[in-house]
């Protein structure tokens, strides 16, 4: 009577930052973005769920620990209510197709939902992004749902943002969309993993403390107070997103390097003209921007990019090549020895679907 499935959801870093909403109910972005999903097995979102007709409620387990005002998580219980759904009509399909007593009602089914992340939950590690992508994958792999990861984008969207971002390897763009019920706001693949083996990811851990502010509060105090965020909207992202695909489909280094930090340092500065300001950098955040800068410019091109989502942790782009360079450098400046900064020294590879 009992059915269950697990699935895992990788982390993805924004290149192209989402910052602001302007349906925060639906959770539709006030611009479009562009992530890369990273790939390594201990950075990621793993669910495990049941359902069967014996268990009285639904109840969901993070990390371990029960949350238990389950019912009034808007975010999950959007997930869960869409994926029903389309489950819902699954059934009635198949019911029609091979006589209703064939089918099981999953879709009336209360579930058991333990979902476990093995790195720092809020600390900007994107841990929201892989733990909603990866309830919303393993319900559609528990309801066998004949839907595409696109149409699966627009409800782990309805979790959290960057969630939409986390279904597919690679590279991947949130098209932010025009309509008022989010039907055209979704994630589509502009290029698979293999597309650019050569680029890979370095995670500098500065601090795994959970952030002041939260992004959803700090998304919404900017979009209430920055001047600098309406420019940021109208005239820089259109621009940027066509840019950044252009340079992820010409494999242009040096360009997606430049545009991932200009993002990064546009991003922090509409966090800088919220009012109050938001300051996610800290001293080694801005220790790590130098070392990186003086590296390019001493370089001639980009070879290196940081960028920084809310919080002070630092991601480095950068092309496998130039990758022991770039972590000899950081341990020159940073001796592991030193207690504010660990490092995932293997860098890591991107995540193919
Ligand atoms: C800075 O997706 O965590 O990482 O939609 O409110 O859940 P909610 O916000 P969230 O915001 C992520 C912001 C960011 C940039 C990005 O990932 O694009």
């Amino acid at each position: 009577q009992t059915h269950e499935k697990t699935a895992t959801s990788p982390v993805n870093i924004a290149v192209i930052k989402y910052w602001g909403k302007r349906d925060t109910d639906l959770i539709l972005p006030t611009n479009s973005s562009i992530s890369v999903t990273l790939s390594k097995e201990h950075l990621q979102s793993k669910t495990t769920i049941r359902a069967s007709p014996l268990f009285e409620k639904t109840r969901l387990w993070l990390n371990g620990i029960e949350e238990i005002n389950l019912i009034n998580n808007k975010r999950i219980q959007n997930c869960l209510r869409e994926t029903k759904l389309l489950r819902k009509d699954y059934e009635e399909k198949l019911g029609k197709e091979i006589g209703m007593d064939n089918v099981l009602s999953l879709s009336t089914y209360n579930l058991h939902i333990c979902s476990e992340n093995n790195f720092p939950t809020a600390a900007g590690l994107a841990s929201s992004a892989s733990g909603f992508a990866c309830l919303v994958y393993t319900l559609s792999q528990l309801y066998e749902l004949p839907v595409s990861a696109t149409e699966l984008s627009k409800i782990a969207r309805q979790g959290s943002g960057s969630a939409c971002r986390s279904l597919f390897g690679g590279f991947v763009s949130w098209q932010m969309g025009s309509k008022r019920d989010g039907s055209d706001s979704q994630a589509l693949q502009i290029a698979s993993s293999d597309h650019w083996p050569e680029l890979e990811a370095l995670i500098c851990v500065i601090s795994d403390a959970k952030k002041g502010t939260s992004s959803t509060e700090g998304m919404q105090s900017t979009v209430k107070t920055s001047t600098l965020l309406q420019h940021r909207i109208d005239n820089v992202v259109p621009e940027r997103m066509k840019l950044m695909t252009d340079s992820i489909l010409r494999k242009d280094f040096s360009k997606f390097a430049e545009l991932t930090m200009k993002d990064s340092n546009q991003f922090h500065a509409c966090c800088l003209d919220t009012f109050p300001p938001i300051f996610y950098l800290n001293d080694t955040s801005r220790a790590i921007i130098s070392v990186i800068t003086e590296y390019n410019d001493k370089s001639g091109e980009c070879k290196a990019a940081y960028t920084f989502d809310a919080g002070p942790n630092a991601v480095i782009y950068a092309l496998k090549q130039n990758i022991p360079e770039i972590i000899n450098l950081i341990f020159k400046f940073f001796p592991p020895s030193r207690e504010n900064l660990t490092f995932f020294s293997d860098p890591f590879k991107l995540f193919s679907d």
